[in-house]
């Protein structure tokens, strides 16, 4: 099972290959900010992948519209719209 790890606090949060790692990390009850319950309109889910980008599945059509919409950097994502295959390391800017 693949896991999250959330820096700067060094938790590991497992996630299965299908769950979004908004939902990962919400069963762990670590705070991540969400307000149209995993839509992927809001756009309050968005972290950024410091490792392991290579496990991460190519943005979703919902998160490609948002990416169109506002500006992303190449190592940011959805919360809500990433699904990971292996281990990755995120964060957000207010953690
Ligand atoms: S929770 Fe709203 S866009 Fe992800």
């Amino acid at each position: 099972m693949p896991t999250i790890t959330i820096h700067p606090f060094n938790t590991a949060i497992p996630c299965a290959i299908g769950e979004s790692v908004l939902h990962a990390v919400h069963a762990a009850r670590h705070p991540l900010a969400s307000s149209c319950g995993a839509d992927g309109v809001c756009d309050k889910c968005r972290i950024l992948i410091l490792d392991g980008m290579d496990h991460v599945a190519p943005p979703s059509k919902i998160e490609r519209r948002v990416m169109r919409e506002r500006p992303f950097s190449a190592h940011e994502r959805m919360a809500c719209q990433t699904f990971i295959d292996g281990d990755v390391t995120i964060t957000t800017t207010y953690w």
